[in-house]
């Protein structure tokens, strides 16, 4: 699509009073409470969600929900993308809470699977039954239902089950067994500030997050892979914390440095700023030595260092205690939660010169990058997981049918995958749309296709891969040539046609969900 991306502005919700200074809600990201986003530059801003378009030149034969900025966000897409690029091993997956039927919403996700499955990795769908059972209180029989509708959906549109994995968290060991070494590295005050929960929060539906954390672990179990977790925004919050599990879960931790002390990250700095800035040669035997950066450091004004005083001050009591020790840069492995056998494992490891203290090793030779792999590789080597922290996607939510939010619960607000074509028919009619009051007045303004749901249904699933015929759609809609009752007309044959479609494939595919391993039927009861 060209110029200017017509879904950039498709976000929808309630518009900001003083196109501003938003209510709490209106940007925080709760994966319990309603999927809407008001705003979706405030992820960028307030969260740290990464604009996709930064990363689409880097993805191999992206995805038309990437190409037409559907999927909009993302966490450290690189590595993956990179991955799929140069056939390394990759690995995406996703979950599914099994609620309520599948509709048009999580087709994105399924198709965000299937598309990474296809570029070559490996694939993971699971049903979300504990979680569904402690946070949404579904009873066993009806997560069975609704599970199986999940799969069928997921397998019609081009899963491979061979190839990939489809499980149950409540039946998966491994999982189950990951979430427990996950949780010994993460506190109820930390579930508490990250979800809001509090003494009434029971502790099934903590176990449900730290059973997520598995999850999005689990790719990574046999070997360390860059994967990518494609979700809604809401479910950012997950994304965070299994990133810092991840990393908790490392036995070294990987820096520079440039003398045997330990310096934070902006004592480093400034460390590394005098470093390139003094010559050795101005001082005695030619070696720049703790104290003279002290001393430099004592003559630049406050003002020049941009620094608070407090590290100042701090880093200059730590060059003047190492005292005559010379400045060299090297790179630092810090002891995290190493063995002993790993700890001695990694000082075989480093190749060249290096020094062995009692919490850290530093290595002379070996840059960072080099340095982080290896690491990895001795911690792997030595009984450790070596997680990479896991990537995410995020898509937009579509807007639902009747204005307002697509939600589960409002039945004409969404398209179900099992719903009748004949109703998915009427359900498109009887949408609610971008256009003017008057076909005059269309003809004159155009319509407003940024606000309409139905251009959405076309940009998000009945244009396919066809960015032309999307992108028509569109130019046709504003600049007025293209009437709402005809467009109306034609996306609901197109979702008829689709779901008829669908549906018929979703029973071509009972066979193959019978034969994958996933458990359809739980012996639980409650
Ligand atoms: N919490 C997700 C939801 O509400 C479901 C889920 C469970 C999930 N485990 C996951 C999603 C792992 C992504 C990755 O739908
Ligand atoms: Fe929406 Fe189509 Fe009407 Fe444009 S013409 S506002 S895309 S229904």
């Amino acid at each position: 699509m060209t110029g200017d991306d017509p879904l950039e502005e498709s976000a929808q919700g309630e518009p900001l009073p003083d196109g501003g200074a938003a209510g709490a809600d209106d940007v925080a990201l709760d994966p319990w409470g309603s999927s809407s986003v008001s705003d979706y530059r405030k992820l960028f801003e307030e969260f740290g969600i990464e604009e996709f378009d930064e990363v689409l030149e880097e993805v191999p034969n992206p995805h038309y929900l990437m190409r037409r900025g559907v999927i909009f966000g993302h966490r450290d897409y690189r590595p993956v993308a990179r991955a799929l690029q140069n056939d390394e091993p990759a690995a995406v997956l996703s979950g599914f809470m099994p609620t309520g039927d599948p509709h048009i919403g999580h087709k994105l996700v399924f198709d965000e699977i299937i598309w990474h499955q296809q570029q070559g990795a490996d694939a993971y769908a699971l049903i979300a039954d504990l979680e569904a059972n402690s946070a949404r209180g579904m009873s066993w029989d009806e997560i069975d239902e609704h599970a199986r509708n999940y799969l069928l959906s997921l397998l019609a549109l081009g899963f491979d089950p061979e190839a990939g994995e489809l499980y149950r968290q409540s039946a998966h060991r491994e999982v189950q067994d990951l979430a427990f070494d996950l949780g010994a590295e993460a506190n109820f005050s930390e579930l508490q500030a990250i979800y809001g929960f509090d003494g009434e929060t029971d502790v099934s539906h903590m176990q449900s997050v730290v059973t997520q954390m598995a999850d999005i672990l689990y790719p990574q179990l046999e070997e360390p892979k860059p994967t990518v977790i494609p979700v809604g925004p809401d479910q950012d919050p997950h994304v965070r914390l299994a990133r810092d599990l991840a990393e908790r879960m490392r036995f070294f931790k990987v820096s520079e440095a440039y003398a045997s002390f330990e310096l934070g990250p902006v004592e480093r700095d400034l460390v590394a700023e005098f470093y390139e800035r003094l010559d050795p040669a101005e001082f005695d035997d030619d070696t720049l030595r703790c104290v003279h950066v002290a001393e430099a450091l004592e003559e630049a004004p406050l003002s020049e260092l941009g620094v608070p005083a407090d590290i100042l001050s701090s880093v200059l009591t730590k060059l003047n205690e190492a005292g005559m020790e010379p400045i060299r840069p090297r790179t630092r492995f810090s002891d995290r939660r190493a063995t002993e056998k790993a700890f001695d494992a990694l000082i075989d490891a480093i190749e060249g010169e290096k020094r062995v203290y009692e919490n850290h090793v530093d290595a002379f030779e070996i840059d960072r990058d080099e340095a982080e792999e290896l690491a990895r590789q001795v911690e792997v080597d030595t009984g450790g997981y070596g997680f990479r922290p896991p990537s995410s996607i995020y898509h937009r939510f579509m807007t639902g049918l009747t204005g307002g939010k697509m939600s589960s619960s409002i039945p004409a607000s969404h398209i179900s995958l099992l719903d009748d074509p004949e109703d998915g028919y009427n359900k498109v009619k009887s949408a609610t749309t971008g256009g003017r009051e008057t076909a005059e007045e269309q003809r004159e303004k155009g319509g407003k296709a940024d606000e309409c749901p139905v251009y959405e249904l076309y940009a998000y699933l009945l244009a396919g891969d066809d960015d032309e015929f999307a992108k028509r759609v569109y130019d046709e809609c504003v600049g007025g040539e293209r009437l709402c009752g005809d467009c109306k007309e034609q996306a609901a044959q197109l979702m008829r046609e689709f779901l008829a479609d669908h549906q018929e494939k979703r029973d071509e595919v009972e066979e193959l969900l019978e034969a994958a391993e996933i458990e359809l039927e739980s012996p639980r009861r409650r």
